[in-house]
Order: C-alpha cells, then sequence, then structure tokens
C-alpha cells in the first residue's frame, strides 16, 4: 500500500486531479469508476480547471454506488451528483456515462446490468474511492460477509448518521443502496483510496496499525490489493503521521 500525505484538503485536491489525469494521458480508453461524497468535490473542481486540453472522449466512467428510491433529480441521487460536479462540467457524452439509477423499478435487475457493464469494459483501470467513518467502501457496509459483485446493501445506521448532512434530516437518508462488490474492486488495476479531516483519523489509525482482514472493518480487504495508493491530508493520518511521513511514499 503506497500513501501521499498532503498538507490539507485543497493539496489532496491537486494530487488526486493530477493522478486522474496521468491515467488518462497514459490510457485514453480507461474506465474509471469514481465516488461521490464530499472528498473528491475540491479534487473534481481542480479536475475540471485542468482538463481544457485533455480528451475525455474515449474515457468510460462508472460510479461507485446509489442510494435506492430516490429521484434521480434529487440532489443527493449519486449520478445527478456526478453528472453536477464532474461529468457535465468535463463534457462527458451519455454514452461514456455508466451510472447506476437510484429510481429503477428492479434494483435487483440494476445490479445484474452493472456487473454486465463492468464485464463488457472489462473492469476498472482506475477506482477512487472515499472511506466511510465506520471503514466502508463504497456501500460495503461492515457485516459478516463480503459481497463479490454489484449488491443491494442495507445502509448502516452509523453511514446514515454520517450522510444526513447532505439531507435536510436523517429521515430523508435512503435506508438502501446499490453499491459495486468487493470483486470488482480488488480487479481494479489501480485504486486510489482518499480521506480528510480528523473524522476519519480513527479508521486510518485502525488500517495503518492493524493486519487482519475482517468483514466487520471493509477496507481491511484493501490489504490484498496490489497496487493501492491511500491520499491523505494531514488531518485524516490523526496519531499515525509519524509514520506515515517517516515511510514515505510506501508502508
Ligand atoms: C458515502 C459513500 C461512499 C463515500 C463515503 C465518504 O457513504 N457511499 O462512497 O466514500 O460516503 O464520504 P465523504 O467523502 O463525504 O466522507
Amino acid at each position: 500500500m503506497k500513501f501521499i500525505v498532503c498538507e490539507n484538503h485543497s493539496h489532496l485536491a491537486e494530487v488526486i486531479s493530477d493522478l486522474i489525469i496521468q491515467q488518462v494521458m497514459s490510457k485514453p480508453d480507461s474506465v474509471i469508476c469514481i465516488p461521490t461524497g464530499g472528498t473528491p468535490i475540491p479534487a473534481y473542481q481542480r479536475l475540471i480547471e485542468k482538463s481544457k486540453n485533455i480528451d475525455y472522449s474515449r474515457v468510460s466512467f462508472f460510479n461507485l454506488d446509489e442510494y435506492i428510491g430516490l429521484p434521480p433529480t434529487h440532489e443527493q441521487s449519486y449520478q445527478n451528483f456526478l453528472k453536477k460536479h464532474v461529468l457535465d462540467p468535463l463534457g462527458i457524452a451519455l454514452s461514456q456515462q455508466h451510472l447506476l439509477r437510484s429510481d429503477s423499478p428492479d434494483p435487483i435487475l440494476e445490479c445484474l446490468r452493472n456487473d454486465a457493464e463492468i464485464d463488457y469494459f472489462g473492469g476498472f483501470d482506475l477506482m477512487l474511492d472515499g472511506i466511510g467513518e465506520n471503514g466502508h467502501i463504497a456501500f460495503n457496509e461492515p457485516s459478516d460477509h463480503f459481497e463479490a459483485r454489484t449488491h443491494i446493501a442495507d445502509i448502516s445506521t452509523s453511514t446514515r448518521l454520517a450522510n444526513a448532512r447532505f439531507f435536510d434530516s436523517l429521515d430523508e437518508v435512503p435506508h438502501q443502496a446499490i453499491s459495486v462488490g468487493f470483486e470488482d474492486i480488488i480487479k481494479a488495476k489501480h485504486l486510489i483510496l482518499m480521506a480528510t479531516g480528523s473524522r476519519k483519523a480513527s479508521v486510518i489509525e485502525r488500517l495503518v496499525t492493524e493486519s487482519t482482514i475482517s468483514c466487520d472493518f471493509p477496507i481491511s480487504f484493501l490489504r490484498m490489493h496490489p497496487n493501492v495508493t491511500l491520499v491523505l491530508d494531514k488531518a485524516a493520518c490523526g496519531r499515525s503521521i509519524d509514520v506515515l511521513i517517516n515511510t514515505g511514499q510506501s508502508l
């Protein structure tokens, strides 16, 4: 696992946007899976500003996850979020946007459709992901098992509480979501995880200090991934900051 420690959230936005551009320049037909949440927003803004001369016409974009039951026009529908914050400003054609639907009449079919599309494109070249405060990735929540592929997930109370800041009230936060599974995460050729702020410090400390892999701490699964880059700001490093800085880019 490689670590990049950034001064602050703005610095992280520079690093993440540069990594995405490097990916697209080195493989113009890249298949990229991207996240929502507060963490990536500044990176998406920088990406848009830096992309005037970047050709995205052959890049395919997928999303990591999506709430079930929100209208697609809802501010917090992840499809709507990604279109607004990154895909439409970058000029990504609809045919290149492979997004989960929050209003699918049959979420199980929507999962199968997503798996078929991922398979058609041969999996992800780059997956970018945030980290939940309880160690979830996408909507793979702490559980007694790992899900391999796109699936319907029950959103934990702690995640609903964490995400309630984006809604008018906790009651509005959906109880279920669709999420990619660990098979597609582990097969991504490069996985970039990002975290900012002291709210993420305890999960990062646990990731750095423990060595087990367990489904009650989903992010621990990534210890098995051969090419993970964890991009953190100093606040997210918490008490592990000396270890992370002293070991430079890798641990
Ligand atoms: C949500 C999403 C995740 C995201 C996480 C972190 O629960 N399902 O995909 O990584 O929140 O979000 P934030 O960046 O706002 O901390």
